[in-house]
């Protein structure tokens, strides 16, 4: 069982990090409220966008967070003002041929429904989650990613779904309608029973047999190489097990949960923020992923809920000791309008052997920011899931 020297984050620190963030969050109010963030930051300045990215969902939920925090309306309304952009996306499906509908309509809409109570929050999400289910595959049981549906190029799944189909459990729950959970276990299982390598580490993406649904390859997109491991992938999946395992209780999810962290800790540098593939070790030059960092720090937190009090306190030290790292080293204190809240993270970087479009390389990333407030907030509270 690996542990880490480093200092823990305080209280004190934790409450002056949020505020530090909150604070970031409210001055770039006026940028993003009409329109969204970027994914990627620009030397840590981020532009604005249409609400078009698969990405657009973490900055109101760094909102909602900074509502939760404060109380201000200030931040409520520009949530709000947001949420209807959401809904106008979904209605007139801009941009949702794609399996993101969770990343997106989670922290944005599921997170005004579940905070104040948002019909319009409540109807997106669930149209949404519908979008989603379209794009369940029968054979082989699993969201295709990307793509044209059915193509055979692109018949499979990446880790990161883990993470979207959360708003199937919810969907489920609110609506009642237990198809939309149905599929999103189908889908966990094919994703634990082949994505997880015998080591823990797992596949970015994985290829299944159009014609028989069988399992035929794991691949990388954003990961240095095939038979790597991508850092943002492996905290996909601590931060996805995690969560099945809240709506689920599933034993096999939390098992999965703790071979995936085990490989995600063994190759931690020093500072236990991760190199943005976990080939990259100590002493390396490569970029940082810091966003990797804070949704583990999540996924550690969620699950120290459901395990015996010394896997707690272990888990929640862990937590405590990464978010110390980042808000210590990582994060912005002040900067201009549009400025980020936490650097060194990494979207895409290409390699020989990987096929991604290189962006936000070693800058700050939209999730990285939204994941570093939710686990802050979390240490500080009992916090209710936007997911
Ligand atoms: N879900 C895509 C990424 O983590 O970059």
């Amino acid at each position: 069982m690996k542990t880490f020297p480093n200092p823990v984050l305080t209280k004190p620190q934790a409450e002056a990090a949020l505020d530090t963030a909150v604070g970031l969050v409210r001055q770039n109010l006026p940028l993003f409220t009409a329109r969204c963030q970027n994914h990627s930051s620009v030397h840590d300045i981020y532009p604005a966008c249409d609400n078009t990215q698969w990405t657009c969902g973490f900055w109101p939920g760094e909102v909602w967070l900074a509502w939760e925090r404060t109380g201000d309306d200030a931040f409520k309304n520009t949530a709000l003002t947001l949420v209807d952009s959401f809904l106008w996306r979904i209605e007139h499906k801009v941009e949702v041929d794609h399996h993101d509908m969770g990343f997106l309509y989670s922290p944005s809409c599921v997170a005004a429904y579940k905070l104040t109570g948002s019909e319009a929050g409540k109807k997106a999400a669930l149209l949404a989650a519908d979008q989603l289910c379209t794009r369940f595959q029968e054979k082989g049981g699993f969201f295709q990613a990307w793509g044209p549906l059915g193509a055979a190029d692109n018949y499979r799944y990446i880790i990161d779904c883990l993470l979207n189909v959360p708003l199937l459990y919810w969907a489920s729950e609110v609506s009642g309608d237990g198809h939309y959970a149905a599929l999103a276990h189908r889908h966990v299982a094919t994703c634990l029973a082949n994505s997880i390598r015998a080591d823990g580490s797992t596949y970015h993406t994985f290829f299944m047999d159009p014609a028989t649904g069988a399992p035929v390859r794991g691949a990388t997109c954003q990961g240095y190489k095939d038979d790597s491991c991508w850092a943002r992938g492996q905290a996909w999946g601590v931060y996805g097990t995690a969560i099945s395992y809240t709506y689920t209780r599933k034993p096999e999810y939390l098992d999965a949960f703790r071979r995936v962290l085990d490989y995600y800790l063994d190759r931690l540098p020093e500072d236990m923020v991760p190199y943005w593939d976990m080939t990259f070790t100590s002493g390396n030059e490569e970029p940082r992923d810091s966003s990797s960092a804070s949704i583990v720090a999540c996924g550690l937190l969620e699950a120290a809920k459901h395990v015996d009090s010394a896997e707690c306190v272990r888990y929640k030290t862990l937590a405590a000791q990464m978010l110390a790292s980042v808000a210590e080293h990582y994060t912005v204190k002040e900067g201009p309008a549009g400025i980020g809240l936490v650097r060194h993270g990494t979207y895409s970087k290409k390699s020989p052997y990987n096929t991604c479009t290189p962006e936000g390389v070693d800058e700050c990333v939209s999730w990285g920011d939204y994941f570093y407030m939710e686990a802050l907030t979390r240490f500080l509270c009992d916090w209710k899931l936007y997911w």
